[in-house]
């Protein structure tokens, strides 16, 4: 397997422990909820101007969510089910935003009838949609963002540009909404001048949108910091020193209120996907390469491994021993079902029927991609540990 350069941390003991145990069937995702912690904590120290709005969507446990709140994380939803979940462990309306530029009229107004007052918006028609259902709400403008250099980007569904934003912000000041503007600068963003560089177009927004009578009262940077998978990213203190510096350089006067909505950098390297080996088999017995059939594939919660987008790391038991090219791949009667075929993963030759291959840093992004029943198989299983 192609190695991780970045410093990577042993599992907890927590994980471990879970880990060891015989009786969890696999697949399943366990997930250390005291690493998560340490990950906010980690994070706020760099940006401690900002304030967190967890990203659910990436893992929406409730014991991790709760933990969170615990600490006195905010939350960033996508719907009514997210917003049900952030309540269900004690968040309070005001701690949540609702991030998702498309919803349903009823959603909105289920969100409001909830006392969730902050949406998030990139085309007039949902602004409407906002205005008409919502009398107090504030709007947060989201600025399109290519995502280059992005592992996995999110670019071509959301945002509007730079003069649609102003516009949209002047739109909702008219209204007499307070507005905000945000951005995403690609989910596992490993260049850091994407920040710089957004920042200087958000400060020429935020002019021409004063112009026009609209005030920044909040800017939201979003999520891109990154997991610990296959392909080396700096450390998380120099994430911090690039995006403070872009917003020293590019408001240096300070914004009135900055948001962050991390959701990979804080369950990815909290937890662990336990697979076992279903099949090793070869083509034809000269073929180098052998396909590796987990029990676990791109229809049980590795969506992200489309085009081979985010790279895991793996963990077998015989690591350390020789090894040779594999093919990976899921247990669905489906050609899609390959995790990696292409991005040269090697595998030790010993591994075999019955032996687990752990995929690391899978506790984000997994859990709720899974199918409910694919083929007849169940869901992906997700259990939270902690040493507490
Ligand atoms: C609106 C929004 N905010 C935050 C995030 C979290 O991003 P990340 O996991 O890169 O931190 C996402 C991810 O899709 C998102 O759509």
């Amino acid at each position: 397997m192609p190695e991780a350069k970045n410093l990577v941390a042993p599992l907890s003991p927590a994980l471990e422990a879970f880990l060891a145990r015989t009786d969890v069937e696999t697949p399943y995702v366990v997930v250390d909820v005291d690493l998560v912690e340490q990950r906010y904590h980690q994070l706020v120290a760099e940006l401690p101007a900002a304030g967190v709005f967890y990203a659910v969507k990436a893992n929406p446990a409730l014991p991790l969510l709760q933990r969170l709140n615990d600490i006195g994380s905010s939350f960033d939803v996508a719907s009514p089910a997210e917003i049900d979940r952030c309540l269900e462990v004690g968040a309070a309306p005001s701690q949540i935003s609702y991030g998702n530029t498309i919803k349903k009229r009823r959603d909105i107004a289920y969100a409001a009838s909830c006392g969730v007052r902050r949406f998030t918006i990139d085309a007039v028609p949902e602004l409407e949609k906002v205005a008409d259902v919502v009398a107090d709400a504030e709007v947060c403008v989201r600025l399109r963002h290519d995502c280059g250099g992005a592992d996995w980007p999110l670019s071509r569904k959301f945002g509007c540009e730079a003069p649609e934003v102003a516009q949209l912000m002047v739109l909702a000041a008219q209204a007499g909404m307070r507005t905000g503007v945000s951005f995403h600068v690609g989910s596992q963003q490993r260049d850091l001048t994407a920040w710089d560089t957004t920042l200087e177009v958000v400060a020429g927004i935020v002019e021409r949108a004063h112009e026009g009578g609209a005030a920044l009262h909040f800017l939201n940077l979003g999520g891109g910091f990154p997991g610990a998978y296959v392909d080396a990213v700096p450390s998380i203190p120099t994430y911090g020193r690039a995006v403070r510096a872009a917003l020293q350089k590019w408001f240096p006067q300070g914004v009135q209120e900055l948001m962050i909505e991390p959701g990979r950098y804080l369950a990815a390297d909290a937890g662990v996907l336990r697979t076992e080996v279903v099949l090793v088999s070869r083509r034809s017995p000269d073929d180098l390469e052998r396909w590796v059939y987990l029990d676990c594939g791109r229809f049980h919660g590795l969506a992200e491994t489309m085009d081979e987008a985010i790279r895991y790391r793996l963990r077998t038991p015989h690591d350390g021993t020789a090894t040779g090219p594999v093919a990976l791949a899921g247990p669905t009667c489906d050609s899609a079902d390959v995790l990696y075929e292409k991005n040269a993963y090697h595998l030790p030759l010993a591994l075999a029927e019955g032996d687990h291959v752990d995929i690391l840093s899978a506790g984000a992004y997994t859990t709720t991609y899974s199918s409910v029943g694919f083929n007849g198989f169940a869901p992906l299983a997700e259990y939270c540990v902690s040493a507490r």
